[in-house]
């Protein structure tokens, strides 16, 4: 299996969707101080799959709203504008993650799925640590392993290799296979989040998530998607074909100020959370 081409990256990348637009208004909307919940109701009234899903996710046992929420402003007020910008995202790429990721031996839906968890487990860490910015970081736990979606298709050849050169040589996964492709899942997914204009902390959290010690923007970010990742992979959520293949990083750990049992405390919380089905609706 020969290296892939930054070109063949390029275009790659060019080809993926772009995020729907009315995700890029409903971003701009959510940081005037003077756009109200009925304007977000506007926005989204343009797109009814759109307005279904972000329902259906406002209502799951995640956002633990007590009562039924049937409106897009309802769900503005009641949850906020930042909440629901996180939601509109996740019903945004749940289509491009659901799809099946044969070359990291994930089935249908459980990129969606493991992305989902991390979401949820980044935003639980993110209020356990007191990091300002919950919905920031359950943005970066939802696109973290977009790259994959990318790097798939080659991934179907090489991925024997790949885990061979990671026993053989006993590195990380994402080190065989930047060695093997050329390219790594991170740093791809990076350039993804660039290609959609998102914020450069965003991007960095995504392209240094196996490596958190590396980020400089935004090291608390990172740390909390890092973090958030072994959290549901220690969960078995989305193993695939690399999920025992990463190593914990303890710096991050103590970054957040996280021991042993803050993990299994938000564990035991996330346990509950999953077990709503509404969660993972698409
Ligand atoms: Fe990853
Ligand atoms: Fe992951």
């Amino acid at each position: 299996m020969g290296k892939i081409t930054l070109e063949e990256i390029v275009d790659q990348v060019n080809d993926l969707p772009a995020l729907p637009h009315v995700v890029g208004k409903i971003i701009q909307l959510t940081e005037d101080p003077d756009a109200t919940a009925q304007d977000i109701n506007k926005v989204l009234n343009q797109d009814q799959g759109m307005t279904a899903k972000v329902l259906r996710l406002a209502n799951s046992a995640f956002y633990g709203f007590p009562r039924r929420i049937s409106s897009i402003t309802d769900a503005t007020i009641f949850l906020g504008f930042r909440t629901v910008r996180g939601i509109v995202m996740a019903a945004s790429v749940s289509d491009l993650l659901s799809e099946e990721m044969e070359g990291y031996a994930l089935a249908q839906g459980e990129l969606w799925r493991h992305s989902q968890s991390v979401a949820m487990a980044s935003r639980c860490v993110a209020q356990y640590s007191k990091f300002i910015g919950m919905d920031v970081a359950y943005t970066a736990g939802l696109l973290h392993d977009i790259g994959k979606v990318i790097l798939n298709t080659y991934m179907k050849e090489a991925y024997k290799e790949v885990i061979d050169k990671a026993a053989a040589d006993d590195i990380p996964f994402m080190q065989a296979e930047q060695d093997i492709l050329g390219f790594n899942h991170a740093q791809i997914g990076a350039r993804v989040a660039e290609k959609w204009n998102l914020p450069e902390d965003l991007v960095e959290a995504i392209a240094y998530h196996h490596q958190p010690e590396q980020a400089v923007k935004n090291k608390k970010l990172t740390a909390i998607v890092h973090i958030a990742d072994a959290i549901c992979l220690m969960m078995g959520i989305g193993m695939g074909v690399d999920g025992m293949l990463y190593p914990l990083s303890s710096e991050s750990m103590q970054l957040l100020n996280l021991d042993e049992l803050a993990i299994e405390q938000i564990i035991s919380n996330m346990t509950d959370l999953l077990a709503d089905e509404e969660t993972f609706a698409v």
